[in-house]
Formats: C-alpha cells, sequence, structure tokens
C-alpha cells in the first residue's frame, strides 16, 4: 500500500489534515484558552448605557411593552437589560443572516481604516458576543463593526423596516417582521437588534459620545 501513488495520497491526505488541525485548531485553543473572556454584562459601558435608555425616550410605548421600564437612577436594573438586549440582538443578527452581507473586521489593507475606523484589535473579540466571531466573509453591504453611534436608532428602525426609504436602490432585505406595525413600533427582537448595532464599537475611543451623538442625530434628517 505504502509504495502506490493512492497510498501516498491516502497517508498524506490523513497527515496534513492531521496537520492542520494541530495548527488551526488545537495550536489556538491552548495559546488561548486562559485569556479572560468578558460576559455580555461586561461590556456594557456608558455609551452604550446612553443608547439603550435612548431608546426607551425615542419608543417609550415600544419599550415599555417588549423590554420593561426600568427606574430611570437603577444604573444596575439599566446594565442587567442592556446585556439581555446585546444577547438577543445578537442571535437576531445571526439568525436574520446580516452576517452573509456584512463583515465585523476592520483589515489593515486597503485603506480600511480610512473608510471604517481604526483597525480591528484581538482583544475586541474576546468577549462572549464574539463566541463564534462575527468577522463574516462577504462585503455587500459595509463592514459594521464601527457602526455603533454612527447613526440614530430611528434611522436604523427605518433602514431595516425599508432600507430603501433612506439608502435608495439598497440591496438589503427589508425586515419588517422586527416590528409591530410600522418605523415607530419595533418590538423585542427589532430593539435588540438596534441595540446590539448601536454596540458595535462603544469599546472605542473613537465612538461620539453624548452630545456628539445629538449633534450627529440632527445631521441625519
Ligand atoms: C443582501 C445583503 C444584505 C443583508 C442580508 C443585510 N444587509 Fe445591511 N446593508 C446591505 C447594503 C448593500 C447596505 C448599504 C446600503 C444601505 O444603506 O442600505 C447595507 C447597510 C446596512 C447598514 C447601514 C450602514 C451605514 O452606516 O451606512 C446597517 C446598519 C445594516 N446594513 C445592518 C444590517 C443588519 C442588522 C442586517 C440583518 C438584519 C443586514 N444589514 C442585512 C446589505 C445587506
Amino acid at each position: 500500500m505504502f509504495e502506490s501513488k493512492a497510498g501516498i495520497l491516502f497517508i498524506a491526505g490523513i497527515g496534513f489534515f492531521a496537520l492542520a488541525f494541530v495548527s488551526n485548531a488545537l495550536v489556538p485553543v491552548l495559546m488561548y484558552r486562559d485569556l479572560p473572556e468578558q460576559t455580555a454584562e461586561e461590556v456594557v459601558n456608558p455609551k452604550l448605557l446612553y443608547q439603550v435608555k435612548e431608546l426607551s425616550w425615542r419608543f417609550p410605548v415600544a419599550f415599555e411593552e417588549h423590554v420593561g421600564a426600568p427606574d430611570e437612577d437603577d444604573d444596575a436594573a439599566w446594565k442587567e437589560t442592556a446585556a439581555s438586549l446585546l444577547r438577543l440582538g445578537r442571535q437576531v443578527y445571526i439568525g436574520e443572516g446580516c452576517w452573509h452581507c456584512h463583515s465585523q473586521f476592520v483589515r489593515p489593507v486597503s485603506n480600511e481604516s480610512k473608510r471604517w475606523g481604526p483597525v480591528s484589535k484581538t482583544e475586541e473579540y474576546e468577549n462572549e458576543l464574539q463566541r463564534p466571531v462575527m468577522f463574516g466573509t462577504r462585503r455587500v453591504g459595509p463592514d459594521l463593526s464601527r457602526e455603533g453611534g454612527r447613526r440614530s436608532s430611528d434611522w436604523h428602525a427605518v433602514h431595516f423596516f425599508n432600507p430603501e426609504w433612506v439608502s435608495p436602490d439598497s440591496p438589503m432585505p427589508r425586515y419588517t417582521w422586527l416590528f409591530d406595525g410600522s418605523p415607530q413600533r419595533p418590538n423585542k427582537r427589532g430593539l435588540a437588534l438596534i441595540a446590539y448595532i448601536q454596540w458595535l464599537g462603544s469599546w472605542l475611543d473613537s465612538y461620539p459620545y453624548y452630545e456628539e451623538l445629538d449633534v450627529l442625530r440632527e445631521q441625519d434628517f
């Protein structure tokens, strides 16, 4: 068997498969398994908290009905609310196949940082919401890893309801089932998806903050 061509190819096939498994799976797992991994609660920061509270002011009826009405000053309750929205939002992002068309990875090539912001770093992916990572492989639409704070939440609501209303000729599908009827009434999954999108990049200094967010919001319309 070992003298025949088929035998050599067979053994080499198994050998290279095993080598690839060791170098691409086993070695990385052994190298990184002790690194701390943040939970959804731990990645909730003041910028995201602001965005989530802002969702409750912008969509008061929908928010109260689907998410609840935490006390304005109860930071712990807001943090919990934000973390659960992030978890659900990520599931919606996966379930709706957003990752088919959007990447979450700014590469250090082709001047990508000029278009989307700072090149992605490893530590950005060391959290529960990146298991498995949402790098994506296609870019029918723009990279979303720095999308948070770039647009207002009602822009996202209208855009998810009917992308062509804000972006003429957009090939992005409509996601009307994330709403109870109109863009003013996102349902729980819709609110969670908006929170998740507003979270993206909120860990970076480049994320617009409070007053800047208000300015951006005015510019959108
Ligand atoms: C068929 C491919 C496709 C799918 C699926 C898709 N998108 Fe898009 N998306 C696009 C394209 C193309 C654009 C750019 C045109 C536009 O703004 O609509 C875009 C734009 C966006 C933008 C605006 C980016 C910006 O600031 O200009 C966001 C946010 C977004 N998509 C989120 C999502 C989410 C969340 C989902 C899943 C619910 C999704 N997309 C599914 C193709 C897609």
